[in-house]
């Protein structure tokens, strides 16, 4: 029996209006990557002096809910020797876990991927619940080409999200299930919201079949946005009407909450879209969500650039940090305005 009281008030506890979700969970390799861009050395100390430049930023539990963390991340401590998972929950964050364990190809379907990660996964999560997660995260990739994504594809990774929701669930664990529908290519918003849609709706079949209860659930989607290479470059206005529409179509409205990855748009353009997103969300109520942002790269993008692993630049990399929650947090309630990124 799953308890879906406790369930439902960690999810709520996730999922607050002006508020949102730092996702820190890159994988030392892409971690790494990051680093190596902006001339740090790859190495796992650096990997450390970062997060916990991060965790250790003063205030940002005033805009941070949770914090979604790699395994080797949530193992890792501050100099002192406190733990990341408890520094955060003496702040008030929750921990999260990422638990999926990257993708890998799906064998006949060229140009596909599949996430792996279920094995061991009830034992994993028993471990991460003793060390303070409350919630776990497992990404999904949906690739939008010529000839992709295919049923077969979407089935299976929807399978493979809902068989993970299920085994949080029955951990305590809340699952934040993330389909994340690629930004990069070249198609237009319209095959956007059409791939979303459909990647939605086998999404919530595949977890009604796994008895997921989604009350206990968060959803964690890209926002619906023509591609990158796409000539026609969507409005704020028209990703927040056709991401809320694809909502309406696709999403059951027991969902308990509903949070944003950033998907390789810059800074400023995520923080626009979910500003779009909110004013939209205010201005109608036939929506029975509670949305926030749970960005990675629209977040610690001016973070990286501003510390590039100099010590006496932390300092200046924080109020970076702060200024990008900021700012979101504002955005989340719509009241965000692009002068307000040059104060
Ligand atoms: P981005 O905001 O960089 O897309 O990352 C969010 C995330 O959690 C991806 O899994």
């Amino acid at each position: 029996m799953i308890d879906i009281q406790k369930l439902s008030t960690n999810a709520a506890k996730l999922v607050v209006k002006s508020k949102g979700i730092l996702a820190a969970d890159q994988s030392p390799e892409s971690m790494n990557k990051q680093l190596k861009a902006v001339g740090v050395p790859e190495e796992a100390e650096m990997r450390r002096l970062y997060r916990q430049l991060l965790f250790t930023t003063a205030g940002i539990e005033q805009y941070v809910t949770g914090v979604i963390m790699h395994d080797g991340t949530i193992r890792n401590h501050t100099d002192e020797g406190v733990l990341f998972s408890d520094l955060l929950i003496s702040k008030g964050i929750i921990p999260i876990i990422k638990v999926d364990k990257g993708t890998v190809p799906h064998t006949n379907f060229e140009g596909e991927v599949l996430t792996q990660g279920l094995d061991d996964l009830s034992k994993r999560l028993v471990e991460y619940y003793d060390m303070g997660a409350r919630a776990a995260k497992w990404r999904a990739v949906i690739t939008i080409g010529s000839t992709t994504p295919t049923v077969e594809n979407l089935r299976a990774d929807a399978f493979l999200l809902a068989r993970y929701a299920a085994l949080c669930q029955e951990a305590g664990i809340v699952p934040m299930v993330e389909p994340e529908v690629l930004f990069s290519g070249s198609h237009d918003i319209k095959r956007a919201e059409a791939v979303t849609t459909q990647t939605l709706q086998i999404l919530f079949d595949a977890l009604a079949e796994q008895k997921v209860d989604c009350r206990g659930l968060i959803l964690k989607s890209s926002m619906v946005i023509a591609g990158s290479e796409c000539t026609v470059v969507s409005t704020p206005e028209e990703v927040a009407e056709a991401t809320l529409r694809t909502f309406k179509n696709a999403v059951p409205e027991d969902v308990a909450g509903i949070v944003f990855l950033s998907g390789g748009q810059t800074p400023e353009r995520a923080t626009e879209n979910l500003n779009a997103i909110a004013k939209q969300e205010a201005s109608r109520n036939d929506l029975p969500w509670q949305f926030a942002f749970s960005y990675s790269r629209g977040i610690e993008e001016p973070v990286l650039e501003t510390w590039q692993g100099k010590p006496e630049k932390k300092g200046a990399a924080q109020e970076a940090l702060i200024k990008r929650l900021r700012l979101n947090s504002l955005a989340d309630t719509g009241s965000y305005d692009t002068t307000m990124e040059a104060q």
